[in-house]
């Protein structure tokens, strides 16, 4: 069973090793090998430790957990944690209200509905903070762009970030209002 919930402050090493497995297989070829063979996840442990627990400008955590037969180990085994989305009120002026800042599903797992559900728990909430649109950030040469295109993001603004100490081109996709996002993500959809 996949489940999606709140991140808890003893989820971060699962995040953590999420992220680090994300990175090297979506980044690869976009960014600095040294750069993502470094990665620590004893480091990303920590930051996400902290994210959970700062609920500041509605910022909040969200992950997809795999238990019984969809765990890798298969039944019996705790439930792994397979993707994680964060987000909160945005960090920019000008785009969205709200913003996805980070969605990462294992290889293993996508293609089964799961950065759906992601982007579906994050859209339910920052629209419950408040924020009436939301937008996320991509690099341009990921193709994780037509995944958000897919569920109804607009490209509406592409500008220049420092990953690295080099820069790396990235896309705004837009969702306004929010409920486009909501109802692109509807679990009837998800069949
Ligand atoms: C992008 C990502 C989160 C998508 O998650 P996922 O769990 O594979 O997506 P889902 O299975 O929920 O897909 C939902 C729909 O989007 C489609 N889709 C998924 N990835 C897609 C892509 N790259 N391009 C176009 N469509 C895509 C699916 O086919 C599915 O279509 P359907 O509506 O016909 O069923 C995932 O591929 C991922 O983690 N990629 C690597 C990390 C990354 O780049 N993250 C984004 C950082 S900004």
């Amino acid at each position: 069973m996949i489940a999606v919930r709140r991140a808890r402050p003893d989820d971060s090493p699962g995040i953590a090793a999420v992220h680090v497995a994300a990175w090297r297989a979506a980044y690869a070829g976009i960014l600095n090998e040294d750069y993502l063979a470094q990665l620590s996840e004893v480091q990303l442990g920590h930051f996400y430790h902290r994210a959970i627990l700062d609920r500041r400008d509605g910022h909040a955590v969200f992950v997809a957990t795999a238990s019984g037969a969809d765990h890798p180990l298969g039944g019996g085994a705790e439930a792994q944690i397979v993707g994680f989305a964060s987000g909160g009120r945005a960090r920019r002026h000008g785009l969205g209200a709200g913003e996805v800042e980070t969605l990462y599903v294992l290889d293993d797992f996508q293609e089964r509905g799961v950065g759906r559900r992601l982007m579906r728990a994050m859209a339910a909430h920052l629209r419950a903070v408040g924020c009436g649109s939301a937008h996320a950030w991509v690099l341009a040469e990921n193709p994780a762009r037509y995944f958000y295109r897919h569920i109804g993001g607009r490209a509406v603004m592409t500008d220049s970030v420092l990953v690295a100490g080099r820069p790396v081109r990235q896309t705004a996709m837009l969702w306004d209002p929010i409920d486009t996002l909501l109802s692109a993500t509807a679990p009837a959809r998800e069949g």
